[in-house]
């Protein structure tokens, strides 16, 4: 991420509420120190008198308020005073609309619209939205005018770090493309059978891959194994005591090093191409995150059963050795037409991939997987069409006669398309009604 004074400053007064969210980590805040110290210098040497002195002024404000927003909020120094001194009787002695806001406890409680605070996320907080909302609503909180902006500011950053009553810890995760807690939910609709609907709808908890019908329910708060009872997602928390092992913690100022990531290769970002003898799987548009460090993809197909075709994960342990296979395609050799007739209606025609992302931390298959599904047809390009471009010309020519040459037309992409006499092989004489419906301009006629 590079930013300008310039850019730092509009963010700032563009989204004052959020400014230091997006722009806390510590990579960033030694960045900017170093370009507020070059900026520094820079002006000693080319500004004259008042100028210097104006912008010196400015930039200082900005350290000084990096300075200020630095390091965790604390509940009861810092929130818990706001409370007391803002929101008066009203929600101290009393619990006017049903919040009573007079200790950790009791605010976590909520109100009469459920919870005040949704941890990690201030912008779905009540509370946030309430002191938020402009002086003239009648909902705006406190109700006889507005908190000042650095205390609304503490605020959205004491949920954002996870609304913890006790800080927590310094170091951590600092990636915000890692697992979140933010994220970590199931917005699944309690209306007496929760979670049966929400899957039946096909709705899981965030964090949830399905590999066909096998869910892996990754994430922290969820968990389906203890106890297990087949599939069945539960609730089991984590992020409620700070953000969990391997999860951005937004209140760190030290990366441990510790980040788990969950992103892996979906369908768009995978092209597959058929041949007659194998699929050739190619996932080099995935953009896994930046500081993130992969030790290989393990790439399973299933068609009747499943196979490893990177080799198993679990052999030689996942530890320790396993598969570190860090191409981004594999040409998956197998007779995939044969497969397929023998797999009948279960697989519908379709070959299934699943690839997993092996991120250096992860420490089980399945914390960053995706699937995708590709239905190969017996042949994709008309006949002739030796390149599958659409057209008939010279280039088809060409690459039927080479691969005739090489006695490899069944092994290359749409090769299939060159067996133009239609008698199941590639020779000369496939080469020679190619050669004649493009001399004629009868070809796919
Ligand atoms: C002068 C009295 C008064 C003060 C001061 C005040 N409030 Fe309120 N607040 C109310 C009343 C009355 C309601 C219920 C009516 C409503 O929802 O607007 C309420 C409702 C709320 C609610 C919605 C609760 C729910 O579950 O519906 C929130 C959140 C809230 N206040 C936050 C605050 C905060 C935070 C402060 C201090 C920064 C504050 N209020 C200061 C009177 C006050």
């Amino acid at each position: 991420m590079t930013f300008t004074g310039s850019q730092f400053r509009d963010k700032y007064e563009i989204e004052p509420r959020t400014w230091y969210r997006n722009l806390h980590s510590v990579t960033e805040y030694f960045y900017f120190t170093r370009l507020i110290f070059s900026k520094f210098v820079q002006i000693i040497y080319y500004k004259n008198g008042v100028e210097m002195v104006k912008i010196l002024l400015n930039y200082f404000l900005w350290v000084s308020l990096f300075g200020l927003s630095f390091g965790q909020v604390d509940y009861d120094s810092e929130i818990q005073v706001i409370f007391n001194n803002n929101c008066g009787n009203c929600h101290l002695g009393n619990s006017s609309g049903g919040l009573n806001l007079s200790s950790y406890t009791n605010v976590m409680n909520g109100g009469i619209s459920g919870a005040a605070i949704t941890p990690y996320d201030h912008t779905s907080s009540e509370l946030y939205i309430r002191i938020t909302l402009p002086e003239s609503s009648d909902f705006d909180m406190p109700a006889s005018g507005s908190l000042d902006q650095n205390k609304i500011d503490l605020i959205a950053q004491w949920i954002d770090e996870g609304a913890l009553e006790v800080p927590g810890s310094n170091s951590g995760c600092t990636d915000p493309e890692a697992y979140n807690c933010a994220d970590d939910f199931w917005s699944c609709v309690d209306d007496g059978t929760p979670a049966a609907d929400c899957m039946d709808d096909g709705e899981w908890p965030n964090y949830t891959f399905l590999v066909g019908t096998t869910p892996y329910i990754n994430g922290c708060n969820y968990d389906n194994t203890d106890p297990y009872d087949g599939n069945f997602p539960v609730y089991e928390g984590g992020c409620e005591s700070g953000p969990c092992e391997g999860f951005y913690n937004p209140g760190a100022t030290t990366n441990d090093g510790s980040c788990d990531y969950y992103q892996a290769p979906d369908q768009d970002d995978i092209t597959f191409t058929v041949s007659g003898t194998g699929i050739l799987v190619d996932w080099s548009a995935f953009s896994p995150p930046s500081n993130a460090i992969i030790s290989g993809y393990n790439i399973s197909r299933c068609t009747g059963g499943c196979a490893f075709i990177t080799g198993s994960p679990f052999q030689g342990g996942w530890g320790n050795g396993g598969n570190t296979y860090t191409e981004t395609s594999i040409n998956d050799e197998f007779d995939w037409a044969s497969e397929l007739a023998a797999c009948g209606d279960p697989c519908g025609g379709q070959v299934k991939y699943s690839i997993n992302v092996r991120y250096s931390n992860a420490e089980e298959y399945g914390m960053a997987i995706e699937t995708s599904y590709i239905t190969p047809e017996s042949c994709p390009c008309a006949v002739g069409d030796c390149n599958c471009d659409g057209v008939w010309n010279v280039l088809d020519i060409v690459a039927l006669a080479n691969c005739v040459l090489a006695d490899s037309c069944g092994d290359i992409p749409y090769g299939c398309a060159g067996d133009t006499n239609g008698d199941g092989g590639w020779n000369v004489l496939d080469i020679v009604s190619l050669a004649n419906c493009v001399l004629a301009g009868t070809c796919g006629g």
